[in-house]
């Protein structure tokens, strides 16, 4: 069982067409071991019956603050007590402006109001209503007051409109509400993490760089933070959200890389090299943008330095941990570059897949250190670094 077993989530389901997947959501989070009740807004009634909710949850569904008889069984009170989480599922972009204004006209605005619980909000909406300013606004301040924002994901729209709106998946959610509970095995501790690519400049335009995604050193920070650790997160130019509860310092190349992870490191006791670090720079860098011509153009380049064995020869070392980036023989190489760059641990990936590695959302990864190797399965890539940061916290 993981973290949501014994749990108590309030699921507020709002007026949106996303709440169909709401149904599903409760039995995720049963299946998560959880105990679920459901609170539901008058729009989305209009989706959803409560009777769907009711036999799936097991429990009466709250609908209505004014009703005497439910508030007698269980008021919004005694509900926003209950609860040991909320998770608002879909949240729709006129829930979340009546948050920020602290309106309490029905029954689940009154409910999160009244909670000392936290509260996760899953939003769900079209991608025009997503990409607007108040909406953006509006996001920034619940994420200052400490609400949880999960998703959305991006893709295709019951509107026939294509773009970030969409309701994370209920898996992905109940992945999403496992780490509000971890344990604090990292509490004390200071972790630093690079992230994402680096980019190495040619001229003002052009640069050398990979396709890293920063998504599995984002995974790590945001596990490691929940840990309770103290995180630093040193990434290369992504287009990912700045994890809560991190130290974020954005860097362009390796040599900015390792500038910015030396600063970072004093009191450190954990290390984990997550980004893929040019290996090469241009030898030289051109100040004006270079003019093409029918020549081919030759670009002399030199070594980067490494910067994961930079910090594995401090002297004042914190545990290493490196990944690895291979597409052959992931076993032998993590194990020479284990042996090559004085680490305690590799964590070796087959890049040359789809469906892991680079930007994907899934990871699988052999976790080479000096006792053996460990296979792990096929998980996503916040499961994965959940997992990943707990079996390192072990080794402190
Ligand atoms: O960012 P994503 O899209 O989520 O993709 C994740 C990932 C595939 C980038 C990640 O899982 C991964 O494999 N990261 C390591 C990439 C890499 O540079 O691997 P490498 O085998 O070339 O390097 C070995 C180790 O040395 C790594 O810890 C790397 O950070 C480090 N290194 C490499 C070169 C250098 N100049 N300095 C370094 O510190």
């Amino acid at each position: 069982m993981g973290s949501l077993a014994n749990k108590r989530i309030l699921l507020g389901v709002t007026g949106g067409i996303a709440a169909y997947k709401s149904a599903d959501l409760v039995r995720r989070l049963q299946d998560a071991g959880a105990s679920v009740r459901v609170a539901m807004t008058p729009a989305a009634m209009e989706f959803i019956t409560p009777l769907t909710l009711q036999a799936l949850s097991g429990n009466p569904v709250h609908t209505d603050l004014l009703d005497t008889g439910a508030e007698a069984a269980m008021g919004h009170i005694e509900l926003a007590r209950w609860a040991d989480l909320l998770v608002v599922a879909p949240a729709t972009a006129d829930f979340m402006a009546k948050l920020v204004a602290g309106e309490a006209d029905n029954l689940l605005l009154a409910v999160c109001l009244a909670t000392a619980a936290p509260i996760a909000l899953a939003p769900a909406m079209n991608q025009g209503m997503w990409r607007k300013d108040s909406t953006t606004d509006n996001l920034d301040c619940l994420r200052k007051r400490g609400f949880y924002i999960l998703g959305p994901a991006d893709g295709s729209q019951a509107c026939g409109d294509i773009g970030p709106g969409r309701m994370l998946e209920p898996l992905a959610i109940v992945e999403a509400l496992e780490p509000l509970f971890s344990t604090a095995i990292l509490a004390g501790k200071k972790v630093v993490i690079t992230a994402g690519p680096t980019r190495e400049a040619i001229d003002p335009v052009r640069y050398i760089s990979n396709h890293s995604s920063g998504k599995m050193g984002y995974a790590l920070a945001i596990a490691a933070a929940e840990a309770g650790a103290d995180t630093w997160l040193i990434s290369g130019p992504t287009n990912l959200q700045p994890p809560e509860r991190v130290t974020l310092i954005r860097v362009t190349s390796a040599r900015d890389m390792l500038e910015a992870t030396l600063a970072a490191i004093t009191d450190c006791q954990l290390f984990i090299g997550s980004a893929a670090v040019a290996d090469y720079r241009p030898k030289c860098y051109v100040d004006q943008k270079i003019k093409k011509d029918d020549s081919a153009m030759l670009l002399e380049l030199e070594r980067n330095p490494d910067i994961i064995a930079t910090v594995a020869n401090l002297p004042q070392r914190p545990l290493t941990v490196g990944f690895a980036a291979e597409t052959s023989d992931l076993a032998a190489h993590a194990r020479k570059k284990l042996d090559a760059k004085k680490l305690d641990a590799v964590i070796a990936n087959d890049v040359s897949r789809s469906d892991i590695g680079f930007n994907s959302d899934n990871n699988q990864v052999l976790l080479v250190d000096r006792e053996g190797t460990e296979e792990l399965p096929l998980m996503g890539k916040s499961q994965l670094a959940r997992l990943l940061i707990s079996k390192l916290a072990g080794k402190l």
